[in-house]
């Protein structure tokens, strides 16, 4: 059993992270500003409200707690408000990671666990994307992460850390237990607000473009569940304690979906009738995005239980359905 600090812990996927570590019975201490995560999404552990920017504070918890590895998932992680706000991002997601990465160093603890994205590819040449596709991001959002990724591999070569970058594609879902979920405010992802038209709480759905080089001219994403990407990460943390290398993974599916897709999914499974009114494109929004995953499953021995839409967004309308105004009803 391992001691994880988890910063970013009461976040949408960070608080399912915090679930399925206390659930294999490792420790947990969770770093959370709260300014936009939940603290009632934190089901297990030890709770500490902070900024990840707080030297003093990040020195305290290396003090006390004996940490072996840290996964790192607080960010801001909206590309549209990146163009707009690039310097925000530049300093929340890259200049604090780093004085981060500076106190691991001081207190030797060399396991890290980055949350990246499928943004750092940009509009990638090839589908399925694999790791060896160019990173090319085309906003401020990808580059933040991307500067990481490299700060990283320097403070490998440097000072031996030990770091794996998992990039995800779309994450969706909630868990099966359903009392953890997504609940963004504002909301800008695709599912949760299919879900809100579904609760009667918006009218309709805009689909943010039709003229798409894609067969129904909308964008294609590999939606993944949360849970399977946090076990992917506790695999990745297993692989660093065996004494394994550095890596960089994808995340996702390897199968891609629609916009009008996934709407007519959500037709499905609440049974109700979802307008829809078709729209501009959102900018910076590539095309199509569908994962490799075959590294991850070879060399990690992942393999994603909830590998289609249909079972993903079964687990999302559950939460969402019980919890229709988010964890104010919790
Ligand atoms: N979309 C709509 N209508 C909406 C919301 C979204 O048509 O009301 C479309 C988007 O244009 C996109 C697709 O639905 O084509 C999925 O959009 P999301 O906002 O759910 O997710 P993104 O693909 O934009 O974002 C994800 C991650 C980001 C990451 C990005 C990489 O959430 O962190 O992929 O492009 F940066």
């Amino acid at each position: 059993m391992a001691m994880f600090l988890i910063v970013g812990g009461a976040g949408y996927i960070g608080s399912h992270m915090v679930k399925h570590l206390a659930s294999h019975g490792h420790d947990v201490v969770v770093l959370d500003d709260l300014s936009s995560g939940h603290r009632k999404s934190v089901v297990a552990g030890k709770f500490i409200q902070g900024d990840l920017g707080d030297q003093d504070l990040i020195e305290e918890i290396f003090s006390t707690s004996k940490i072996d590895c840290v996964m790192h998932f607080a960010a801001f992680s909206l590309v549209g408000e990146s163009v707009e706000l690039p310097l925000n991002y530049y300093h929340n997601n890259t200049a604090k990671t780093t004085s981060l990465l500076m106190a691991m160093a001081r207190h030797g603890v060399d396991k890290f666990i980055l949350s990246s994205t499928a943004a750092v590819y940009g509009e990638p040449e090839n589908l399925p994307i694999l790791e060896t596709e160019p990173t090319e991001p085309t906003n401020p959002y990808g580059r933040s992460k991307i500067f990481i990724e490299e700060i990283l591999e320097d403070c490998d070569t440097a000072h031996g850390l030990k770091h794996i970058s998992l990039r995800y594609f779309n994450a969706a879902g909630a868990s099966k237990e359903g009392e953890i979920g997504e609940d963004h405010s504002p909301e800008t992802h695709l599912i949760p607000l299919v879900l809100q038209v579904a609760l009667g709480q918006r009218e309709y759905i805009e689909i943010y473009g039709t003229d798409w080089d894609t067969p129904d001219g909308t964008c294609i994403r590999d939606y993944i569940h949360v849970m399977d990407l946090a076990e992917a990460h506790i695999l990745a943390a297993q692989r660093l304690m065996e004494g394994g290398e550095s890596g960089v993974y994808n995340l996702g599916c390897q199968s891609g979906y629609s916009v009008r897709e996934i709407i007519s999914i959500v037709r499905e499974i609440t049974g109700k009738p979802i307008p829809a009114v078709e729209s501009d494109r959102r900018p910076g929004d590539p095309a199509r995005l569908v994962a490799s995953s075959e590294k991850i499953k070879s060399e990690l021995g992942w393999n994603p239980r909830y590998d289609d839409p249909e079972r993903i967004i079964a687990t999302a309308w559950r939460w969402h359905s019980a919890n229709p105004r988010g964890y104010s009803d919790v």
